[in-house]
């Protein structure tokens, strides 16, 4: 940890974590092995990530896509979540981490939602870190029901067709209240998006690993930051501009070199 530039962190830093069954079936396990060494990899991020000062983590825990597995699989799914909320909660308080969710969580199985809506309500006022649950969710489902809204309160009159631009439009999604992922990490190797987060993602720097999510620990992540803080962003601009501003910063501010 000590090698990472403390003010060159992400901000944000989404996950897809994927490769469960690959590595359940490696080992001749049922998939729901799999899922529950996964949730041992989420304490693990979470924590790292808080040591580190990192704002918001978003976990793609569940997509609207995952309904469609064996229901067994689903059941299963929606019983560690509801385990892991129980058992974090204390942990939680401690760390002064605060629980979101972005998703169609309405969907989800009473039990499942009683503890995400009570975990949500007591670590509301915690400000250490946020840890996101994307649950139930698909991207372009949230763009839609984003349309939905928009056009409904256009009809209401309270908005014009001037009135939408990127910022406005961010606010109907439903992570209207966060700043784009600044590093999204995929577990498993495999090069897609899956449906997550697509207009937040924009400009969002990408870092896959072939680690399956239920091995990812510590190490991994630091490879990923170490990866990140090699980067270069630069929004559409160029190199060139970029350093001028640095330059520039540095004169504003010579303390912070
Ligand atoms: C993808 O692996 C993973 C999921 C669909 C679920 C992720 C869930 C967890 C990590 C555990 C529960 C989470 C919380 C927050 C308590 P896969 O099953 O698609 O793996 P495969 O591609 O190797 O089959």
């Amino acid at each position: 940890m000590e090698k990472l530039l403390k003010g060159k962190l992400p901000r944000h830093i989404a996950i897809i974590m994927d490769g469960n069954g690959r590595w359940a079936k490696k080992r001749f396990l049922p998939r729901i092995a799999g899922h529950k060494a996964g949730v041992s990899a989420v304490r693990n991020v979470v924590e790292n990530c808080r040591r580190l000062g990192i704002e918001i983590l978003t976990l793609y825990a569940f997509s609207s896509e995952n309904w469609n597995r064996p229901s067994r699989e689903v059941n299963a799914l929606m019983d560690l979540l509801g385990d892991f909320l129980k058992s974090e909660l204390k942990e939680m308080l401690k760390n002064n981490i605060r629980l979101t969710t972005i998703g169609e969580i309405e969907r989800l199985p009473g039990s499942a939602l009683k503890c995400l809506q009570s975990v949500c309500e007591e670590t509301a006022d915690n400000d250490g870190m946020i840890l996101n649950l994307a649950l139930s969710y698909g991207s372009r489902n949230e763009i839609i029901k984003a349309v939905r809204r928009i056009v409904s309160d256009y009809s209401e009159g309270k908005l014009t067709p001037s009135d939408i631009n990127e910022e406005r439009f961010s606010r109907y999604l439903f992570t209207a209240n966060f700043p784009d992922p600044d590093l999204l990490i995929r577990t498993a190797g495999e090069l897609r998006i899956s449906n997550f987060l697509l207009w937040q993602l924009s400009y969002t720097e990408l870092y896959v690993t072939n680690t399956l999510w239920p091995d990812f620990r510590k190490d991994d992540l630091i490879k990923a930051l170490e990866d990140y803080q090699k980067r270069e962003r630069k929004f559409g601009r160029t190199s060139e501009q970029i350093e001028r501003e640095n330059w520039k910063g540095k004169m504003c501010n010579p303390k912070d070199g």
